[in-house]
């Protein structure tokens, strides 16, 4: 899909005008090792798709709840002049964090997944960051915290992956692979922010 075509302006996953990863598909099978993510975790993952897919609104509820709540979080999405919350532009993102529930739960990991995770994490540096809704907002999402909200985002999906009759141990597997999805995806936006050749 890419920008032009997308109803949801600024999701580009699969635009072929986004720029190569600069991690490649071995790179990638190497982390899922040391993360121990296996094709039982791509399963869950996407045995937690039709669970989540009507549910994403209410997800994010729960998400934006949470950073809104959180005042060293929510002054990333404020007015770089006011310092207030642009709604505009929480809006714009809420839409493609909803596309994203579903990407992550499809776990397809080809050229055109890594290349859209290392635009997400431009997206979250100073290099990209505000480009995309054209905001006026803080310059860039600091790195510690790209990190931390792996815990509260799977910690809170938890509920949500019981809510549809699924057994017990079949939310223990897919709540773990969620966890590990989420924290490859965030290891990945890291990018930017490390070093060149230290990444
Ligand atoms: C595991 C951690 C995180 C996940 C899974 C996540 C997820 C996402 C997603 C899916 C998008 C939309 C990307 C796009 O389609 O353009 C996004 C954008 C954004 N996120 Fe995060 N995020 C994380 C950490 C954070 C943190 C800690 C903050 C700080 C509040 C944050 C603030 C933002 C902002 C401001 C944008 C819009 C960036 C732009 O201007 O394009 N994110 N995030």
């Amino acid at each position: 899909m890419s920008t032009a075509t997308s109803p949801v302006p600024g999701y580009a996953y699969g635009s072929p005008r986004l720029a190569r990863a600069p991690f490649t598909t071995t790179d990638l099978a190497a982390l899922q090792k040391a993360l121990l993510f296996t094709q039982e975790d791509v399963e869950a993952l996407r045995q937690s798709k039709s669970i989540l897919a009507d549910q994403t609104d209410a997800i994010l509820d729960v998400w934006y709840g949470f950073v809104a709540s959180t005042p060293e979080l929510v002054v990333y999405f404020g007015d770089a002049k006011t310092g207030q919350p642009n709604a505009a532009y929480l809006e714009a993102v809420r839409k493609r964090f909803a596309l994203w529930i579903l990407d992550t739960a499809a776990a397809n990991y080809d050229q055109a997944w890594l290349d859209w995770q290392y635009e997400i994490g431009l997206r979250h540096n100073r290099i990209k960051k505000n480009r995309t809704d054209g905001v006026d907002s803080t310059p860039q999402v600091n790195f510690r915290y790209l990190l931390a909200l792996t815990i509260p985002i799977t910690t809170t999906l938890k509920p949500f992956l019981a809510r549809k009759g699924a057994s017990a141990e079949d939310v223990e597997r897919m709540h773990a692979a969620w966890v590990k999805s989420v924290l490859m995806q965030a290891i990945l936006w890291s990018h930017p922010y490390v070093k060149e050749g230290e990444f």
